[in-house]
């Protein structure tokens, strides 16, 4: 199993595992159960599946990202939304995401 690294707002700093068939927000379903994640089950409609890229991922949003993305706080040039991020070929312990609406 592969991990990836995740920081939220309040500095909480810890691994996930992931498989290929996993994108960034299914990955991190159960590490933010109760909280504002993935509302809209990945159909990039909701946006709370925001997170901005550290490193290890493409920085360069989809049309349809784009449209939620405007909607989102602490947007930054480096934001995804982690439903349109597929992990399929990532290396292990390549990506670093934050995720700041989050404690
Ligand atoms: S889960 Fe709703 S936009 Fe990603």
């Amino acid at each position: 199993m592969k991990t990836f690294r995740v920081i939220t707002r309040s500095g909480r700093d810890f691994n996930v595992e992931y498989n290929d068939s996993d994108n960034i927000m299914v990955a991190l379903y159960d590490s933010f159960k109760g909280e504002p994640w993935g509302d809209c089950g990945g159909s990039c409609i909701c946006a709370t599946c925001h997170v901005e890229v550290v490193e290890g991922y493409s920085t360069t949003p989809n049309e349809d990202e784009e449209d939620q993305l405007v909607y989102t706080s602490n947007r930054t040039d480096r934001s995804r939304l982690g439903c349109q991020c597929e992990l399929d070929g990532i290396p292990d312990k390549s990506l670093v995401v934050k995720v700041n609406h989050i404690d």
